[in-house]
């Protein structure tokens, strides 16, 4: 185990702001990015990457004015594999009070392709890049995108390179979401036991969710000795999504008990800034979402809403107030049973008979067999029509 493994602190690096914003339609307004890093920042985000400088003006500028704003995360902007990228990039970061450099190249046989580099081509820019980073920033991140597509050794010889030329982080992207938890897990460990220099860097983990398992493979790797876990709010992301920012926090604190690791996020902000990234974004988030989904803590059945009369713990594994919702609900459906009919009444101010509310119930029922979800308005109705006709 190396010095870096040993410790049981996790960085969580959020990539809203770039990976997240690159998804087709999620392009978010100067100002929004401005409040995005804002929130990031003060629910405890350690390391915040605000964009890809050389991308656009607009990008530029967001990064610049993210990095003079921030408070207590490092601002981390993304750069190929070039000085001009990463010179572009190290000019809107170089403005906080922590700044990184993200630089990265695609290392697998497909990425390596596309400029038609030998191997031994691509380790030398690898050298020469991350070199200039290093002259620059005391803090740089390499990635070597599509690393789980990548050979072993080669994958090996260009990150001893990277860290050899000052890569302070070596961050392990899944960029098609392709690897699975085990492989994960003995890709990480493989790195950190074999290449020279790895006790001296932290691994980050970066996946994405194309068959469904970033949280899944991020978490794996932890176990394995990553210490930095990359994700993005909702899990927004290119094509399936990124690692969901709220399901790896989470995951953390519900099952410390298993994966006793910590992270400085406060959760009860998590609600709130899922929101927000749902509207600026403008991808709302599905109902059934882990966290963050309308129904993550909403019951209609009745034995699950008379389990949750009694005891809470009966059908939820978190508190909704530790992710920032004030409370479960207990929607009124076909579901629904007598129990939760007889606490929405008292919750709405009525005293019912025994009698009076067995007449509610049936009529409630025929109701609800009409509607989706029966509302207090609905309710109401029902009660004024039972004193009417008695
Ligand atoms: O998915 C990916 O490979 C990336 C890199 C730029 C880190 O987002
Ligand atoms: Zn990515």
């Amino acid at each position: 185990m190396t010095d870096m493994t040993k410790q049981d602190h996790v960085l969580i690096f959020d990539t809203t702001l770039r990976d997240g914003e690159q998804s087709p339609g999620a392009t978010m307004t100067h100002d929004e990015k401005l409040e995005i890093a804002e929130l990031l920042d003060e629910m405890g985000v350690d390391i915040i990457e605000a964009g890809f400088p050389i991308a656009s003006e607009g990008d530029f500028e967001a990064v610049k004015q993210i990095s003079e704003r921030s408070k207590n995360s490092t601002i981390c902007g993304l750069a190929r594999a070039n000085f001009k990228d990463i010179d572009r990039c190290w000019e809107a970061v170089k403005h906080a009070a922590k700044p990184r450099i993200h630089t990265f190249i695609g290392t697998s046989p497909l990425h390596r392709a596309i400029p038609d580099l030998s191997m031994d081509e691509m380790a030398e820019k690898i050298h020469d890049t991350v070199t200039h980073a290093r002259n620059l920033c005391g803090d740089v991140q390499w990635s070597p995108m599509d690393a789980t597509r990548t050979e072993h050794d080669y994958l090996c010889r260009v990150i001893e390179i990277a860290i050899k030329a000052g890569a302070t982080t070596i961050n392990i992207p899944d960029t098609v979401g392709y690897t699975a938890p085990r492989e994960s897990a003995d890709l990480i460990r493989m790195l950190i036991e074999k290449v020279p220099g790895a006790e001296d860097v932290i691994f980050a983990t970066h996946c994405h969710n194309d068959l469904g398992m970033a949280t899944a493979n991020a978490l794996a790797a932890v176990e394995a000795g990553a210490r930095q876990i990359e994700c993005t709010v909702n899990g927004l992301g290119e094509r399936a999504g990124n690692t969901a920012l709220e399901e790896v926090v989470m995951a953390l604190k519900v099952r410390n008990d298993i994966m006793p690791y910590q992270t400085r996020i406060d959760t009860t902000k998590i609600m709130h800034i899922s929101r927000r990234v749902a509207t600026v974004s403008g991808f709302p988030v599905q109902f059934n979402k882990a966290i963050v989904g309308k129904n993550a803590f909403a019951h209609e059945s009745g034995i699950h809403q008379d389990g949750m009369l009694k005891n809470s713990e009966t059908f939820e594994i978190m508190r909704p107030e530790d992710v920032g919702i004030a409370g479960t609900s207990l929607p009124l459906g076909k579901h629904s049973g007598r129990a939760a009919l007889r606490a929405k009444m008292n919750e709405l101010g009525f005293d019912l008979a025994a009698n009076q509310l067995n007449d509610i119930f049936v009529r409630f029922k025929e109701l609800a067999d009409r509607k989706k979800e029966v509302f207090d308005d609905d309710l109401i109705a029902l009660v004024q029509d039972e004193v009417v006709q008695g």
